[in-house]
């Protein structure tokens, strides 16, 4: 997983949790990597699990609503680090539709070793789209905040209702629906 995203989550969990829990969930997480990361590099996905493991345990909020909120802060990011994806697009679905055949393409130009979950889409009709989340890295929450987020930049109203397509949680389906 890309340092980008380790980078990211330290800077939410500091700036909503403190310092100080940043620190705790560090050191009790036994990592390879002893918690340095930079945005370039590459760790293992399995040491973003045990943060937010750790976290959760905390917090005592639920890992699920913890990737949420995280896909939320990720998205900021991406709007004010990558513009240029959200340029050409005037609407959430048609950015959707671009993530898995364009952007996650060249963000995979960027960086080789970059995994990234495969999405596919469906117009249902004009007011609604299937979207199909695929990964080994069972990051549908992560997904699924990203996917809220992506709808109030558009400034656009929708309900989200997710579907798990397999028990283990390595395919989800997404139903956005404009109100
Ligand atoms: C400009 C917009 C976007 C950029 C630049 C971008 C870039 C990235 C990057 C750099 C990663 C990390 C890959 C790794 O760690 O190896 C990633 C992962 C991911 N992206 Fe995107 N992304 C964008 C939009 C989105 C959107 C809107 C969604 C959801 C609808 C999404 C879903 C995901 C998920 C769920 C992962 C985690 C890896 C996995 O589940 O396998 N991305 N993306």
């Amino acid at each position: 997983m890309k340092g980008i995203v380790f980078t990211e989550f330290i800077d939410m969990v500091e700036s909503k949790f403190g310092y100080g829990m940043m620190d705790e969930i560090i050191e009790t997480s036994n990592l390879p990597s002893g918690g340095v990361y930079t945005a370039v590099g590459t760790y293992d996905h399995s040491e973003m699990v045990k943060l937010v493991v750790e976290l959760s345990n905390r917090t005592q909020i639920p890992i699920n609503e913890l990737l949420k909120s995280y896909g939320k802060h990720l998205l900021g990011v991406f709007t004010s680090g990558y513009p240029q994806f959200f340029e050409n697009t005037n609407d959430a679905f048609s950015f959707f539709e671009q993530i898995d055949q364009y952007i996650h393409v060249e963000v995979q130009k960027l960086y080789p070793d970059a995994e990234l979950p495969k999405f596919d889409t469906n117009r249902i009709d004009d007011s609604t789209l299937e979207m199909i989340y695929t990964s080994q890295r069972k990051m549908s929450d992560l997904a699924e905040g990203l996917i809220e987020a992506t709808i109030e930049f558009f400034k656009e109203n929708s309900t989200v209702v997710r579907e798990d397509l397999n028990p283990n949680g390595t395919i989800v389906k997404f139903t956005i629906t404009r109100v």
